[in-house]
């Protein structure tokens, strides 16, 4: 079987966009538009991969890495075939075929290119572009045919009469051609159009002349091809994914109590019978584990979370880990590095970081955990601060198993405090503590009976 070569085309600005950056660059579902459809491509295992780059090169090209990839500037953007030709470099002894796609049609599915490149393939086509029938084809590239129904030519909509333009066949803008042909047919598209531009699709009328078989193959789902031109379609397409997404894990068995502010990115995972509230977002390499319940207004990134664990209201967690059923919320923030194990409990403001706690620990209230290690069935008191940071190093903190924090306490890093250390109340600790001892700051309590009353009245004298 022959080899296939991919080029996708990023080099526009997206003007539509209105945009200081490059279209292809805008988010969808959580990342770039132009990787969609590479990702969608690599499937067919490539040998060469080609990106047509123009408008914001460098930010695109930092958007992927260069392995695997060979990048193409086309300096001037003066139209798809300009484009094409750009990367004819990289194509100079390849003998195969050429997918070429669109880095602003993102959801073209592998299905569909399979279908064309089998078509292609078993016609022994020169060239077969990927057409769609659509209620509304305002925008897009007509397909002329001829009386007996074969491709006559592609006229673009600012070039089309108005007869041409009440043609509701377009062209999708995705093409496979054998590359000696494309290459030699590209040498030949000239500018005379309305728009200035060397058009990719006038390579039709091209082998057509030359008497090359060109074929069609229509998508079967007009939505794959749909282009992203402007903020609205972005946010209309952004919907779409989401909704297609969130029934999706609903078909595989997860509660979702309001799916119109819930917001799944690809590649998050669910378990069953787990029951998810609104505003509720969901992003990266996200992981939830089976009957987990989260109240609402949570936002995790790349935090992984085994089976039955309770996040309550309002939560935020990007990059960790918690076990099976553990607590967390509401109004608790975990950040990058905190490690819960199971049945732990993170109560209302609490602040987590770089924090290993073992089994069944607790911290309840108002508390800073952060580059510390906590044993199993420890218990953190309110207002309790991990002191970690003296303006220059960060400084870790141990606390072993069974130990009672009491509230109000600092403990100055680096420290630690052995297995069932009791630490009263309002403590600061800047030394390590063996293990079941008591901690405690001696404070002289004094008392003035009657002072409230000399102070109301010495401040009302004072007024007058
Ligand atoms: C193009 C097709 C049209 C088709 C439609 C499908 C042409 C002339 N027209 O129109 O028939 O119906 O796609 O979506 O091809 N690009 C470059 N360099 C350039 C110009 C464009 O890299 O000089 C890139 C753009 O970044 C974009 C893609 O090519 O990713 C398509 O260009 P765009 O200007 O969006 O073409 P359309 O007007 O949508
Ligand atoms: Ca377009």
């Amino acid at each position: 079987m022959s080899e296939l070569g991919v080029i996708l085309l990023a080099a526009g600005q997206g003007t539509r966009m209105k945009s200081e950056t490059p279209k292809v660059l805008h988010p969808l579902g959580g990342k770039a538009l132009f990787l969609h459809a590479l990702e969608t491509a690599r499937q067919l295992d490539p040998t060469i991969v080609t990106i047509v780059v123009g408008h914001g090169a460098a930010a695109v090209q930092t958007a992927h890495p260069s392995i695997g990839v060979t990048w193409v500037t086309q300096e001037r953007q003066i139209g798809t075939g300009h484009a094409v030709l750009c990367a004819k470099g990289a194509y100079e002894a390849f003998t195969g075929e050429v997918l070429i796609l669109s880095g602003d049609v993102p959801l073209i599915s592998e299905r569909t290119l399979r279908a064309m490149l089998e078509h292609h393939r078993n016609r022994r086509a020169a060239l077969t572009l990927l057409t769609a029938q659509l209620d509304e084809p305002t925008g897009y590239g007509r397909i002329l045919r001829d009386g007996a129904g074969a491709i006559a030519g592609i006229v673009e909509e600012k070039d089309a009469t108005p007869e041409q333009r009440k043609t509701r066949e377009v062209n999708a803008g995705i093409y496979i051609a054998s590359a000696p042909f494309l290459f030699a047919a590209l040498n030949g598209v000239k500018n005379n159009n309305q728009q200035g531009e060397y058009y990719l699709p006038d390579i039709v009328e091209i082998g057509l002349a030359q008497r090359r078989t060109i074929e069609t193959v229509t998508v079967e789902d007009p939505r794959e091809m749909m282009g992203i031109n402007s903020r609205e379609e972005l946010a209309a397409m952004e919907k779409n994914l989401r909704q297609s997404i969130n029934q999706k894990w609903m078909q595989a068995g997860v509660t979702l109590k309001d799916p119109d502010t819930t917001y799944i990115e690809e590649s998050v995972t669910i378990g069953k019978d787990t029951v998810i509230g609104p505003n509720t977002q969901l992003c990266g390499q996200t992981v939830i584990g089976a009957r987990c319940r989260i109240d609402g207004s949570a936002f995790l990134t790349d935090a992984v979370i085994g089976d039955e664990v309770y996040l309550r209201f309002s939560v935020v967690m990007t990059q960790c880990r918690v076990e099976r059923g553990a607590i967390i919320g509401p109004f608790a923030h975990l950040r990058p590095g905190t490690a819960l194990s199971a049945n732990v409990h993170i109560g209302n403001f609490v602040e987590t970081k770089e924090a290993k706690l073992g089994e069944g620990t607790k911290a309840n209230h108002l508390t800073y955990l952060g580059d510390v290690t906590i044993g199993r069935d420890t218990n953190i008191g309110a207002g309790t601060i991990t002191c970690n940071y003296d303006g220059f190093n960060k400084y870790k903190t141990a606390i072993g198993d069974r130990v009672q924090v009491g509230s109000d306490t600092t403990l100055v890093a680096p420290m630690s405090l052995g297995d069932d250390v009791y630490v009263a109340t309002a403590s600061t600790v800047r030394h390590d503590i063996p293990a079941g001892a008591l901690v405690y700051n001696p404070r002289e309590e004094r008392v003035r009976e009657g002072w409230t009353e000399q102070k109301r009245r010495k401040m009302k004298g004072n007024k007058k």
